[in-house]
């Protein structure tokens, strides 16, 4: 087969890299990939996010199957365009993908279906925003409606920062258009998690539940990310707790979608908040998420095409995926001055010698080639990616990797998996 994928992060990297195991693949492309997956795959280039063009360039190629990575495309309706031309292609068309392209959109949605979510209010114009402000409890968390990269949501802690808030997203458009309309949302307190499942439109397959790491600095302080690490290990969730995010969550997401009329093939994400009264629903992406979908990867023994066939065939009832036992963990690398300006253009050097740890993959995001020369081209530039039989093992294999590259004014988290090792900790703590 052949495929295409569309992208240019370390998830679509990681794609690549899991497809071209496959001995059902035998060429991929990338639109318009990155200076990592050029090294793997054939990168044209082009918009991912136009629509038409893209859908000629995989008739051109004569790609067999397409597999959207980011989240643009498909609210711009590109799945919807490949179905017109009988193109195959991972991913929700134009309506499920609302999902994630509107945050009202989502809330009233989990609204309407009795999805345990934070108690919201949608305002309009700033002074309806600063007149629902005054239903909450600081801190409060403003979100902008539109996609923003991971950078639309802020939890505020004093009235001032609320106001700051409302003012950029509203008044000064720092989001653009997607801030003119914001949910205001209670915060709720508790421990993240990322839950993503596999849809054929008909039958649902889980796949291993992950953790990200969305603020910029350790310990969770700074600005919210696109997500500056993350790892992968069963314990993440308890049975009991998927059993409820399957009978909560994602049971009445997919009833409620086919009561709607919308049949959502591809990646459901739900990124959660764990609580002692249960999950709650935090939002919904409809892709792989990204660093998520990096040490996920590493850690799925199925045949990647295997998976996604079964999501063109509508058989994924027939596929049970095997995952690795052992943990994995992605720390993201970023250029200085990431999320507000990151400053590109810089040498990146070491990763040969990184990817000599055992049980690593460097995956590349914000990288280029210039001539020979692998320069930094984005806010996250890589995605250091380790497995180990345990996670402390995998945790001390990522950072060792890390410690190998450089490139002027690196900027990364020191504390990716800790939660997972305390959860662990406190598990074995004492006895009785
Ligand atoms: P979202 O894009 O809606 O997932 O929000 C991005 C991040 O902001 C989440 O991953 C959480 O870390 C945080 N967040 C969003 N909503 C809430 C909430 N209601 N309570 C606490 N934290 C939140
Ligand atoms: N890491 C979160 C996301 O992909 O949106």
């Amino acid at each position: 087969m052949k495929v295409l994928v569309l992208g240019s992060g370390g998830r679509e990297h990681a794609l690549v890299w899991k497809l071209r195991q496959s001995p059902l693949v035998k060429k991929v492309y990338c639109v318009p990939g990155n200076g990592g997956i050029g090294q793997e795959a054939e990168c044209l280039p082009g918009d991912p996010s136009n629509v038409e063009a893209i859908a000629q360039l995989a008739e051109e190629v004569g790609a067999d199957c397409t597999v959207v990575g980011p989240e643009a495309p498909l609210i711009a309706g590109l799945v919807d365009e490949f179905e017109k031309r009988n193109l195959a292609v991972i991913g929700p068309g134009k309506a499920g993908a609302q999902l994630e392209g509107s945050k009202i959109y989502s809330k009233r949605f989990m609204e309407r279906h009795g999805i345990p979510t934070a108690r919201f209010r949608v305002a309009e114009s700033i002074e309806a925003a600063v007149k629902a402000l005054a239903d909450f409890e600081l801190p409060v968390v403003i979100k902008a409606d539109g996609l923003a990269a991971g950078k639309g949501v802020k939890v505020v802690k004093t009235d001032e920062d609320a106001t700051t808030t409302l003012d950029e997203f509203m008044r000064r458009h720092t989001m653009g258009t997607a801030g003119e309309r914001v949910v205001i949302e209670e915060f709720v307190p508790g421990e993240e998690a990322s839950f993503m499942v596999l849809s054929d439109g008909e039958h649902i397959l889980p796949l291993a539940p992950s953790q990200d790491h969305k603020q910029v600095l350790d310990a969770d302080r700074g600005p919210n990310t696109g997500g500056m690490g993350a790892y992968s290990e069963d314990q993440i969730i308890t049975s009991e707790m998927r059993v409820r995010i399957m009978n909560e969550i994602v049971g009445p997401t997919f009833e409620g979608l086919s009561k709607e009329g919308i049949i959502f093939r591809g990646i459901l994400y739900c990124g959660l908040m764990l609580t002692p009264e249960g999950p709650k629903l935090l939002e919904y992406n409809v892709r792989l998420g990204d660093p998520e979908a990096q040490p996920i990867l590493m850690r799925l023994h199925t045949d990647l095409m295997e998976l996604f066939n079964g999501v063109l065939e509508r058989r994924l009832d027939t596929i049970e995926p095997r995952w690795s036992p052992d943990p994995a963990i992605c720390v993201v690398m970023t250029s200085a001055g990431y999320p507000a300006k990151p400053e590109v253009g810089r040498a990146v050097a070491g990763i040969d010698d990184a990817e000599k740890v055992g049980g690593v993959k460097v995956f590349h995001a914000g990288t280029r080639r210039n001539q020979q020369e692998l320069v930094s081209s984005g806010g996250r530039v890589l995605g250091v990616t380790a497995a180990g039989e345990n996670l402390q093992t995998a945790i001390e294999r990522a950072y060792e990797a890390v410690n190998r590259i450089h490139f002027e004014g690196c900027h990364f988290r020191r504390d990716i998996g800790l939660k997972g090792l305390r959860r662990l900790l406190k598990k074995s703590g004492p006895a009785n």
